[in-house]
């Protein structure tokens, strides 16, 4: 049922895509089912991709990929996320790919979350805060970490460097950095806690997304619901 729902969402996000736009695209279960979505109704488009993943399935459904630089506008952006609150702020990077998902949805004109409605929350931080940290010094990090967590009022915080899947060693981003889960509970201020921890030397980003979606889709067991952030 939950994939049926990410799939109405998926759907329900096509009515904003017109030929001759540049889209940037999601990763995860949900945006696959946007991609394959815009790749089989023969979209005129090109798409940004935000991970390996979907840049391989972009170019296997039939997406022209484009190579962004600094005149690329991005028209806009379509992704899924772990966990939506009412002002629309984010978390993301279960799958790990939040650094090239960040990029592409801070660069969009316009960002719209596709998710199953299970992901709509009252408060951030049940779902696990996933932290991408530079390698170097992983440990030294991770310790910077907890301090940042601790000033924040964030105490007690279980950290820990995701495994790799199926494998010894950790899991790396398609950038080759690591990820740090932060199992939080509850967030009391996701925007200061952001900023918080993007101060750490050796954090890349963080999977708090803070004012960037302008519209979630939730699918339903009958079809969707739109929040409108701005
Ligand atoms: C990928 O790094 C994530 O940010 C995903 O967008 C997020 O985890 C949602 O994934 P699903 O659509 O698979 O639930």
């Amino acid at each position: 049922m939950t994939d049926d729902a990410k799939k109405r969402a998926a759907e329900a996000a096509l009515e904003e895509v017109r030929d001759g736009m540049t889209l940037g695209l999601g990763t995860g279960s949900t945006a696959v089912h946007f991609v394959r979505l815009v790749g089989e109704r023969g979209f005129d488009v090109r798409g940004v991709p935000s991970s390996d993943d979907t840049a391989a399935l972009a170019q296997e459904v039939g997406i022209e990929l484009a190579v962004p630089d600094e005149t690329t506008r991005i028209d806009l952006a379509v992704d899924g996320a772990d966990e939506v609150d009412p002002d629309g702020h984010l978390i993301k990077g279960g799958g790990g790919a939040l650094l090239r998902e960040k990029i592409v949805a801070q660069a969009a004109e316009r960002f719209v979350i596709i998710a199953d409605a299970s992901k709509r929350v009252t408060q951030l931080g049940a779902f696990p805060l996933p932290v991408e940290i530079e390698r170097f010094g992983w440990g030294l990090t991770v310790r910077a970490l907890r301090e940042a967590l601790a000033a924040a009022g964030q105490e007690g915080a279980e950290l820990t460097l995701r495994p790799a899947k199926g494998g010894s060693g950790f899991a790396l981003t398609d950038g080759g950095n690591y990820i740090v889960d932060a199992r939080l509970g509850r967030i009391h201020d996701p925007a200061a806690l952001d900023a918080a921890l993007t101060m750490v030397p050796g954090v890349v980003t963080t999977g708090l997304f803070i004012g960037l979606a302008d519209r979630i889709i939730y699918g339903t067991e009958t079809g969707t619901e739109n929040q409108d952030v701005r």
